[in-house]
């Protein structure tokens, strides 16, 4: 019997590459080379699933080329690099990596938050440098982070991590704007309290940018934003590139109108902004929020198995839009393609 083809398009645990194996033919990219868009659709001929990163763009065009697609699995919660309605229309499901990843990545936050308020970095580089000759009273003076007033701007799982490391942790005072108010219960237990995102901005000592990607986040925080902030506050993105406007805060850190920044992402990454690079009072990180052995494993566990799960069961763990695709493609369910492998192999 024929076995479903998959795509994986970026280095990943050998693991899971043989896991896969079991189920799937799999072309793996280990080398994980960095490929053109045409380059993913020729690749992506005669495959049923394709294993993805948040670097790998899924759009309109890319799946006209590809009518084989049934499954795109991101390993990232994130999912800007896929085009969810074009993939709904044309019946692909996308799946992503939700849950695994909250705390490790609240616990980055955390750290960044902490590196730059107590300006870790920049101290390092200048005593890294031999430039530390005495002790002066004043040196490296930052921001206190417990008993300050903390403001996140998204309010999903991640945000709620960071709340309650900030408020349990930290004796902070939390504030948070997001789309939607958490329930009462939710709000207590993070001891966050919900206001507008100006109120936020004027009041908060430290800001956390915790808000998905989309064309209505897009520069969240521009010139207009950063010049709302106390000149002694700090602002930590760890959401997506683009959330910030990266050459109006390097102006900012420029101007010292805010005091400091940390980023671990950036709009066009794997670029950064020049000035961002010349500044001293920012602690840049290249997108690592989630990087622990343990999650990544499990990012990448959690992918497979969305794989596995719908193109042999029938059934995604962590499906993004299951119902569009079964209201699309109610045959693909029923149909043989899914079923048949399902009767000879089961997810291990
Ligand atoms: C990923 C992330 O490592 O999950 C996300 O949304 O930003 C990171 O955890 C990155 O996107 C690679 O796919």
């Amino acid at each position: 019997m024929t076995r479903p083809k998959i795509l994986v398009t970026c280095a990943v645990f050998p693991d899971t590459i043989e896991r896969l194996g079991t189920h799937f033919d799999v072309e793996a990219n280990q080398a994980d080379e960095a490929w053109t868009a045409e380059q993913l659709i020729a690749r992506l001929q005669g495959k049923q699933g394709a294993f993805t990163t948040g670097s790998v763009r899924i759009d309109a065009d890319l799946l006209a080329a590809c009518p084989d697609l049934k499954i795109c699995a991101n390993m990232a919660v994130g999912y800007n690099n896929f085009d969810v309605p074009a993939m709904s229309a044309r019946g692909v499901l996308a799946t992503n990596t939700p849950d695994v990843l909250t705390e490790t990545t609240a616990d980055f936050g955390f750290a960044l938050l902490m590196a730059t308020a107590r300006r870790i970095t920049e101290s390092e580089h200048y005593l890294r440098a031999g430039k530390w000759k005495k002790w002066a009273f004043d040196m490296f003076a930052g921001s206190d982070i417990h008993g300050s007033t903390l403001g996140i701007i998204g309010m999903g799982r991640i945000g709620q991590g960071i709340a309650r490391r900030g408020a349990h942790g930290f004796g902070m005072n939390v504030l948070y704007h997001n789309r939607s108010r958490l329930a009462p219960a939710l709000e207590a237990e993070c001891k966050a309290r919900y206001v507008g995102k100006e109120e936020l901005l004027r009041t908060a000592d430290h800001v956390v940018l915790v808000v998905p990607y989309s064309a209505a986040s897009h520069h969240t925080i521009g010139a207009a934003e950063l010049a709302l902030m106390k000149p002694t506050a700090t602002l930590v993105n760890i959401a997506r590139g683009g959330i910030v406007d990266d050459a109006a805060l390097a102006v900012a850190l420029k101007n010292r109108q805010i005091a400091a920044a940390g980023l671990d992402v950036f709009e066009g990454e794997p670029s950064v902004h020049p000035d961002l690079l010349t500044v001293p009072n920012v602690v840049l990180t290249p997108h690592i929020a989630s990087a622990t052995v343990p999650t990544r494993m499990a990012m990448a566990n959690l992918a497979a198995d969305n794989l596995i799960g719908y193109l042999v069961h029938g059934k995604a763990l962590t499906p993004l839009n299951a119902d569009a695709v079964a209201a699309r493609c109610p045959w693909l369910l029923a149909s043989g393609f899914l079923n048949e492998y399902a009767a000879d192999h089961l997810i291990t």
